[in-house]
């Protein structure tokens, strides 16, 4: 048989690359561009991608990351808001300079906000459970008008101290594991007594996952495309090997001049953060391996 015409099936994740959430915050700065607006920022890189970072820089869309930077903006320039969300504080700081926000806050995330905001203003001690470093649980701490306690592992749950009249609320940061949230939320409720708790899980990475693991069974061979030091590439990277052994974790189409694919039946996935363009490119591209 003509090696070029071997015919392969593709099987392409429905939930690869980007999430809801990402896609309309990316979306926006590229409509920004559009509408022709010249001094455009992002508040931190609108995504954990290099490419998308570089060619918005290309466009003249630069990044600013602190306070000190907001300072330096024009007053008519316009700052997108990414979509993990960031600070009340750094809103107020962005307006009062003048400038226009355009507020590409994920709505998952903007819920849990908005629900920090209103129970803390009520008296409940606000409990997060997530990465106390990560920027979006940064940014839910900024909405809570009193003291904000972050949990992440265990010990901490353990070791976590509010007087037991006091009322508290609990939420989670988006990307958290469900199970481990549960277990948390358990011991945390052993110590105290008022407690209000709202699952704020986002289901697009668990779904992402899934859906991996799923195909990977059905498979010859598996790409997985994302960012070297993507951790949720890795996580789909793992997942897919269980069940595939010819899983192979690529960041570009270029890359799979390196991988040597097996079968008929190919499965492709992408981690959160990779374009489109990216997986398209690596599905068109799949076709000459064989
Ligand atoms: Fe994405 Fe929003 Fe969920 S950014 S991971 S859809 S919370």
């Amino acid at each position: 048989m003509d090696k070029e015409k071997k015919d392969i099936t593709i099987k392409l994740a429905k939930t690869a690359g980007f999430c809801f959430g990402v896609k309309r915050a990316v979306n926006t700065v590229y409509e920004q561009i559009e509408k022709g607006d010249k001094l455009i920022y992002t508040y931190g890189p609108i995504i954990h991608n290099e490419e998308v970072v570089k060619d918005l820089e290309e466009k003249g869309v630069k990044v600013i990351e602190s306070e000190e930077d907001i300072e330096k903006i024009e007053a008519d320039a316009t700052v997108v808001i990414r979509s993990h969300g960031t600070t009340e504080k750094i809103c107020d700081l962005i307006k009062a300079k003048g400038a226009n926000i355009v507020d590409a806050t994920c709505p998952f995330v903007k819920k849990i906000h908005n629900i920090v905001a209103e129970k803390s203003e009520a008296g409940y001690h606000i409990v997060i459970i997530g990465n106390d470093k990560h920027p979006e649980v940064e940014g839910i701490k900024g909405w809570s008008k009193s003291s904000v306690t972050v949990i992440n592992t265990e010990e901490e749950a353990n070791s976590i101290s509010i007087s037991d009249d006091k009322n508290v609320c609990i939420v989670s940061q988006t990307t958290f594991n469900y199970k481990k949230f549960h277990k948390l939320v358990e011991i945390i409720q052993k110590k105290v007594y008022n407690v209000i708790i709202v699952n704020t899980i986002c289901n697009a990475t668990s779904e992402r996952q899934v859906e991996a693991k799923q195909i990977a069974t059905e498979v010859d061979s598996m790409i997985v495309i994302g960012g070297k030091t993507s951790s949720n590439t890795q996580k789909l990277y793992e997942i897919c090997k269980e069940e595939c052994k010819n899983t192979y974790y690529i960041q570009t189409a270029k890359d799979l001049e390196t991988v040597q694919l097996e079968g008929d039946v190919i499965g492709i996935t992408a981690g959160a953060s990779t374009p489109k363009n990216i997986i398209e490119e690596v599905q068109a591209n799949v076709r000459f391996k064989f």
